[in-house]
């Protein structure tokens, strides 16, 4: 299909470099998702694993070990238990969230239950865990534990700021480090360790992935509204505003009320922090952001941690996948322009 082709998005060229590596990642993640007793555990994960998702963190974890000239086969095993943390967090996350469709399909919380969600992503979690030993590694371990705990602290913490006007830029910036650039920190870190490379390397890796990730999540929270121009193209996509109306503040609402006069704080305070939402609220609360600039900003912000990812890779030897990492943070960032 010619992936390798120049109009290819990043992440796709980036498969198609990587395409033996991620074969057999792909078969490790299809064989240790099975279980021999609970027929349901395959059900569940096989339909959220054949929807496909783009594999971003174990091509990461992938790239990142082949650029520090990695020869063995642990890699395949970190990028397989990267992307099995990454499953079982959307399985929880879809409950919490009450989502209906994750990854093009219905999600498993719609077609089972929140139960089966549940259960089967603490499934996955325990293979992650399993798969992470194998190598062999404390410092790999330690990474990739630490990362799991700390998704969990960002999704828990996001909870208790939802509905709370007064959120700072400073707890938005904690939930997105913890629920989302955390693991594609120690996706990016673990390439470097297990490759045995230079301190300096795998600091500089580690920030690329914190850099990437922190963009990567506030590109995700502005796209929830439309993007940047979504008020003066009209007509709103259905499925805009789910974080409004799941009351999460998000970047583009929290500097809007920072820059609120005393009626559009009310206005926050009834449709966030109250849940009183009527039609017209969504096209209110999105004139708002437009009004005080805060989509463009929160585009701008994410540019910001994209240039310090690749900042990073200065530091890393000359190579054409630091090229693709490269471009794969800018394309991080290139869909809101
Ligand atoms: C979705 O991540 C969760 C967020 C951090 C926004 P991806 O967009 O990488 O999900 P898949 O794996 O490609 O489906
Ligand atoms: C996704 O977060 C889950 C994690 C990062 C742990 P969100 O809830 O913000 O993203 P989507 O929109 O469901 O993918
Ligand atoms: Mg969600
Ligand atoms: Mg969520």
């Amino acid at each position: 299909m010619g992936l390798d082709h120049a109009a290819a998005k990043p992440h796709e060229r980036m498969s198609a470099a990587l395409a033996e590596d991620l074969a057999g990642v792909n078969a490790l993640i299809r064989d240790r998702m099975a279980s021999e007793h609970a027929p349901r555990i395959p059900e569940v994960t096989a339909h959220l694993v054949e929807a496909g998702g783009k594999r971003v963190r174990p091509m990461l974890t992938l790239a990142c070990a082949r650029l520090c000239g990695y020869t063995g086969t642990d890699h395949v095993k970190l990028a397989a238990t990267v992307e099995f943390i990454h499953t079982a967090t959307l399985l929880h996350d879809d409950v919490v969230d009450e989502s209906e469709k994750r990854r093009g399909r219905p999600t498993a919380n719609l077609l089972w239950d929140n139960k089966s969600s549940v259960l089967v992503g603490d499934y996955l979690f325990a293979r992650a865990f399993q798969l992470m030993v194998e190598p062999g590694s404390l410092r790999v371990l330690s990474i990739l534990s630490n990362a799991a705990a700390t998704i969990a602290e960002g999704e828990v913490l996001q909870l208790s700021a939802a509905m709370n006007i007064d959120t700072t830029e400073a707890t938005y910036l904690q939930v997105i480090r913890g629920k989302t650039a955390a693991l594609f920190e120690a996706a990016c870190e673990v390439g470097g360790v297990i490759s045995d490379s230079d301190e300096a390397i795998v600091r500089a890796l580690a920030a690329y992935g914190d850099g990437l990730g922190v963009a990567f999540q506030m590109a995700d929270d502005l796209l929830d509204w439309g993007g940047v121009d979504a008020a003066s193209t009209g007509t709103l996509d259905k499925n805009i505003g789910d974080d409004f109306r799941e009351r999460k503040l998000t970047l583009p609402v929290i500097r809007a009320i920072a820059a609120a006069d005393a009626e559009q704080r009310a206005f926050w305070a009834r449709t966030i922090a109250k849940g009183d939402q009527h039609d017209g609220d969504l096209d209110e609360a999105l004139r708002l952001l437009t009004l005080h600039g805060t989509l463009a900003q929160t585009r701008d912000e994410a540019h910001a941690h994209v240039a310090r990812a690749k900042a990073a890779l200065a530091d890393l030897p000359d190579d054409p996948i630091r090229d693709m990492l490269g471009d794969l943070a800018d394309y991080v960032v290139a869909r809101l322009n």
